[in-house]
């Protein structure tokens, strides 16, 4: 229940009931997670903790936070993108358990880094970020927090990237362990998570027929991997656009077609970014693209699109759909920009499906308490997640599946340990 002293800032409390079903529904499909929170509600490995979580406020984060706070911590949620919120699962968490929540779909940036502000007020000993905004936010102005907070983990492969160079150029003050990095997080989540609900935005906001289109997708990481594939499966002819030799290379034996931007852009009915980086789609595309060509961005942050330059280009710019922008250019073309060029996967649809972010929250709930068990012990640097704790995941997730696998014989074992045995 709600409490008076409890702090929050979400869209409606009305909303709950809707949040709870839903919540509720995305638990069926994270046994993981589900097991995870039922250990920690006996052991309490988060007693004395406070956490502030800067993640998607989804159905899905709802679940890790609850087995968080079955653990014992004392957790605030706010939101690492302004249009990834669930309003109901947030008024959910508020309503049914107190939790602090400072997250409303739509926010604008002053509201954004005024709810990660509020979260900090929260004097964090552990942080959970989805691209580090959060940690940045706190070693750039709340620096006075840092010497109580003992570690974080980050969730995105751009949180990682800007972490590593936090830890490259000595800034960064405590542990953070990258869960990114996870076999059973990119490999899942990345790879089966954007892939599908990046094309479950696309046609939640434009109800395009991909089967017949040309669909460029800029990046062949892993998001782009799942995304290719999963566009190819619905009968799109998909374009890769790389810069790294090895990844292309990979996505023309993969069996895409493989050329620069500024050749894709001349064929591409739909572009998807999902590199990372910024202005991969600059103007030089934008001035080459037919006519009524659909542009969306998956990758973390809204500056992969230059949106800047296209603007300059409009002489009109109109919502046409919900998650529709149609910009009207002076030479007579229109293109359409999804969800403003942020997350298209979360702003248009509901982010990744339950069963993969089970594995994904699972490693972020089992790196925190392994943040918690290592008080004192790591350095302030970028760490893995314990392989351990990763094969422990795939094992819980074949099991909840029903799927048994086989384990090698002692002979077997010792072969692989041994170098004697060569030809025979
Ligand atoms: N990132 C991508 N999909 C997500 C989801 N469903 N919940 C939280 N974070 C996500």
């Amino acid at each position: 229940m709600a409490t008076v002293a409890q702090r929050y800032d979400v869209r409606d409390l009305k909303l709950a009931p809707e949040g709870t079903r839903t919540i509720a529904w995305a638990a069926h499909e994270m046994p993981v997670l589900g097991q995870i929170r039922d250990r920690f509600a006996a052991e309490q490995p988060f007693r004395g903790q406070r956490i502030s979580a800067c993640l998607h406020v989804t159905t899905e984060t709802a679940n890790l936070v609850l087995a968080l706070q079955a653990g014992g911590a004392d957790l605030v949620l706010c939101a690492s993108n302004p249009l990834s919120t669930s309003d109901a699962a947030a008024a959910a968490l508020v309503v049914d358990h107190g939790l602090s929540v400072f997250a409303i779909r739509g926010e604008d940036s002053e509201t954004y880094y005024r709810h990660i502000a509020a979260a900090l007020d929260h004097r964090p000993t552990l942080t959970m970020d989805d691209g580090a905004d959060l940690v940045a936010a706190l070693h750039k102005e709340r620096q006075d927090l840092l010497p109580t907070v003992l570690g974080g983990t980050e969730e995105t492969t751009t949180g990682v990237v800007r972490l590593r160079s936090m830890a490259e150029h000595g800034v960064l003050r405590y542990p953070i362990i990258a869960v990114n990095e996870a076999q059973t997080k990119h490999f899942f989540d990345n790879r089966y998570g954007t892939g599908q609900s990046t094309l479950d935005g696309i046609i939640r906001a434009t109800n395009v027929l991909l089967a017949g289109k040309v669909f460029v997708v800029c990046g062949y990481g892993w998001c782009g991997r799942g995304l290719a594939s999963r566009a190819r499966g619905m009968g799109a002819q998909v374009i890769v656009t790389e810069v790294d030799a090895v990844k292309a290379l990979e996505a023309v034996m993969d069996g895409y077609r493989v050329m620069p931007i500024a050749e894709a852009a001349k064929e591409g009915d739909i572009f998807v970014t999902v590199t990372g980086d910024i202005n991969v789609i600059d103007e030089a595309p934008l001035q080459a693209m037919k006519s009524g060509a659909i542009l969306a961005n998956s990758g973390h942050f809204n500056d992969e699109i230059n949106l800047q330059v296209l603007d300059g280009m409009a002489q009109d710019v109109r919502s046409v759909r919900g998650s529709v922008e149609e910009y009207h250019l002076r030479d007579g073309r229109r293109l359409f920009v999804l969800a403003e060029g942020r997350l298209v996967n979360l702003a248009a649809a509901e982010g990744h499906p339950a069963a993969v972010m089970d594995m994904s929250f699972a490693n972020q709930a089992l790196a925190l308490e392994h943040l918690v068990r290592h008080t004192g012990e790591l350095e302030p640097r970028v760490y893995p997640v314990p392989e351990v704790l990763d094969r422990e995941i795939a094992r819980l997730k074949l099991t909840a599946m029903g799927i048994r696998i086989d384990t090698l014989t002692a002979e077997q074992d010792a072969y692989l340990k041994g170098w004697e045995s060569g030809t025979r």
